[in-house]
Parts: C-alpha cells; structure tokens; sequence
C-alpha cells in the first residue's frame, strides 16, 4: 500500500514537471495558494507587512466602510469614494491574494511608472490610476487623489504583495494573474436560461433580488449586490459580459467552486448564460464614460478600432456610413444592434472592427 501511494506520487511529480508551474487538476488544496503560485512567488509573511500597508489592506478589504457615503471622506466635488457598496475584495478575493481571482501579487511591476496604456481611457495608466479605473468605475465612484494618505496606504498593501516575487523570475512567469479567460460563444448568451441557473447556484447568497446580504455591523457586504444602484457600473469591466463571466467562471459559485482547480468550474454555456442574467439587470450608468475609447492613441491608430465588442453603451463601435463602411463617426448608425454588444456572439464584432483597421490602413 505504502509503496502504491509513493509511485503514484512519483507519477504525479514527474507529470507536473513535465507540464510546468501551473497546478491545476483535482486534488488542488484550494487554500494553499502559495502550492499554485509556486516556484515564481510566494507571499510574503505578514508580520513584514508595514503600518502604512496595513491600512491599505483594511481599506481594500472594508472600502464602502472607510470611503463610502457613511465616512466622513468625500472628493473634491463633495461625492463619496465609493458610490455603491462595494469593496474592492468582494471581486479580487482574499485581499488580492487567490490565484484566478484577479490578484495583485505583481501589480506593483505591471504597472510600474510610465503604466500600461488604456485605450478606453486613452492613457497610460500607473498603478494609482489602474486602482482609480476600479474607484471610478466597479465601486461606481470617484478617483483618489494620488497623494493623499489612502492611495498611499493601498499602494503600500501593493508593494507588500509584490515582495514575494522570488529572485530569478519575472513578474509575467507568476500563474493565476487575472480573471480566466474562457471560449466565446459562437452564439448570444441565454440571459433566461440564465435565471433559471442563477436561482439553482447563486440565490442562496445573493439572494433572488440579487442584493446580496448585508452586514450593518461591519458595514460590508457578506455576500455582495450583483445588480442595482449598490452593484459595480456598466461601464466597469465588469458591466460587460466578457470581463464578467470570467470572475463568475473562474470563481463562483462560492461554495463549489475552488478558484485553483479548473475541473470544479462550470461549463462555459451555464458561466455565459448565468452572468448575461446578471447584466441583463440594471446598474449604475455614468455619463463620464460614454466617450471611452474616442481617443487617438500616442502612436496616431484613433482607439475606436480596439473598442470592447462587449461595451454595450454609447457610442458602440463601428458605426456603418452610407457607403456601407466601417467608421467611428457617431452620427452614422451602429453596425450591430445593442443587444449583440451586451450578448453576443462577440467575434463578429472584433472581427468586423479588425477588418475596418485593415481598409483604413492602420
Ligand atoms: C465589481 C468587481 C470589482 C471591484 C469591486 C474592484 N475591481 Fe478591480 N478589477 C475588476 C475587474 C473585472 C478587473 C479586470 C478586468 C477589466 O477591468 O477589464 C479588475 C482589475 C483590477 C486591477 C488590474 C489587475 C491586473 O492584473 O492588471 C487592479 C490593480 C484592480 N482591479 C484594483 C482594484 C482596487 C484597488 C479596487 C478597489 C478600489 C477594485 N479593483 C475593485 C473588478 C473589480
Ligand atoms: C456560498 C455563497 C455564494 C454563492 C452560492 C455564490 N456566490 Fe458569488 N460571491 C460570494 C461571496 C462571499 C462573494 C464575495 C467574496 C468576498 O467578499 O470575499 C461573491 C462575489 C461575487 C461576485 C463579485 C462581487 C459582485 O458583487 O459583483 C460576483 C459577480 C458573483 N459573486 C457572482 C455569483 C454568481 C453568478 C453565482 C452563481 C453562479 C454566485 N456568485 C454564487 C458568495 C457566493
């Protein structure tokens, strides 16, 4: 028996070899993330963790608690920091921490000074303005100066992450980063075939009004708002199908599936119609935002062409002309209706956008 046991670990051992870093498969310990993220990073031990980060941590983890509309914080234009009630951990779970689960173990790297540029935003964003894209936009509020203290801190719980990447690696070599990417749909997503999952897997959570529960107490979602005026905005990454399904995919249902272990997710088709559900409800609309991705990028290619297919608010991209060309103008009609933005099938759109980047020579 005993001898069985160790050749299958042997077995087990040279096959991960062979395959590379990246754990996956059932057995995965769903707790033991340093197991998945190993040999590139490890986190760091948390009594190396500074005053400053640690505050960061408790605002990351508590946001509506410390910037929300009951702080006494408030921007420059008298608005909350937070204008829903979310917290930044509801979505990048375990503090930033969980593999698959959107983590910031590198973001430190990745988005070190110039930053990384955005053509929605048609900036290069560093790490304080990638942290205000999810201010503005998945907390539905405003961007922190990046001077003031509580930038500083989350910036700080950022750097302390990011010390765990171990000497001889890169910071792109670290597994798990992101949400998982998944197949698109070659068809639209079934938001009706949707409801009836998201009352089989998800309602006992977040309840059948999808507001989640709330707890007074620590003035923090226990199970967060998944649609409403307390839910991330449409012009989140998360507003738009693509992005979205792939936090519920990678990481939900909660209790069933372990964020480490692909085997445990949910077929694709149940991911795309559950989450089209979900966006298929209403949610904070910002009028800041409609003329995300109208910029024209430093190196002279105008944004629109990289438009998320999956942007399913004004003003979508392309626009078809009278000639029956691709174009960015706005006062000509949307090539594709609304609802194929908001549920696909997203590739004839990419593909549409690629093929009017190629006629108009960029
Ligand atoms: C409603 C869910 C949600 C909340 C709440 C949220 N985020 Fe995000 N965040 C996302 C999604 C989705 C992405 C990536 C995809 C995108 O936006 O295109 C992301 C990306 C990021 C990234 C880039 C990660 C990378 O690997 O490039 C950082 C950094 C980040 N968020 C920080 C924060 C911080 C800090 C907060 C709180 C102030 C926060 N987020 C709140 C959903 C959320
Ligand atoms: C066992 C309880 C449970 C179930 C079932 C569950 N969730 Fe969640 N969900 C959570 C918790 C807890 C969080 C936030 C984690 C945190 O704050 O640490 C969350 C976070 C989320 C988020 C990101 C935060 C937000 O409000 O947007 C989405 C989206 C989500 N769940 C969707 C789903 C979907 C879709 C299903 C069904 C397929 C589902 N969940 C099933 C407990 C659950």
């Amino acid at each position: 028996m005993k001898t069985r046991q160790y050749l299958l670990l042997t077995v087990l051992a040279a096959s991960m070899a062979a395959s590379g870093p990246v754990l996956a498969g059932s057995g995965t310990d769903p707790g033991d993330f340093n197991a998945f993220y190993a040999p590139s990073y490890k986190l760091p031990d948390p009594a190396t963790m500074n005053a400053s980060a640690t505050r960061g941590k408790e605002l990351i983890h508590s946001t509506y608690k410390y910037l929300g509309a009951e702080s006494t914080q408030r921007a420059a234009n008298g608005k909350p920091y937070v204008g829903n009630r979310l917290s930044c951990a509801n979505c990048h779970l375990d503090d930033g921490t969980r593999p698959n689960a959107s983590p910031w173990v590198v973001g430190t790297y990745k988005y070190a000074a110039p930053g990384a540029f955005s053509a929605r935003e048609n900036i290069k964003r560093d790490l304080p303005a990638r942290i205000n894209g999810c201010f503005e936009r998945s907390l539905a509020g405003e961007a922190l100066p990046t001077g003031s203290p509580a930038m500083q801190d989350i910036v700080a719980y950022f750097g302390f992450l990011s010390t765990g990447l171990q000497a001889g690696y890169t910071y792109k070599q670290v597994p798990g980063q992101e949400f998982p990417k998944l197949p698109l749909l070659t068809t639209a997503a079934n938001p009706q075939r949707g409801a009836t999952i998201y009352k089989d897997s998800c309602q006992s959570c977040h309840q059948e009004d999808g507001q989640g529960v709330w707890r007074d107490d620590e003035k923090r979602y226990r199970y967060p708002a998944l649609w409403g005026a307390n839910s991330f905005g449409l012009m989140a990454g998360m507003g738009r199908l693509a992005t979205a399904v792939t936090l519920v995919n990678g990481n939900m249902p909660y209790d069933k599936v372990n964020s480490l272990d692909p085997s445990t997710r949910m077929s694709p088709q149940d991911a795309w119609d559950v989450t089209a559900y979900i966006l298929s409800k209403d949610r904070p609309f910002d009028a800041r935002f409609v003329n995300d991705w109208t910029g024209t990028s430093p190196t002279g290619v105008p944004n629109w062409f990289s438009k998320a297919p999956d942007a399913a608010y004004d003003y979508t991209m392309p626009r078809v002309d009278g000639l029956g060309l691709a174009s960015d103008d706005p006062r000509f009609a949307p090539m594709f209706p609304l609802a194929q933005h908001k549920y696909g099938p997203f590739q004839p759109i990419t593909d549409a956008l690629a093929k009017a980047k190629a006629y108009w020579g960029y």
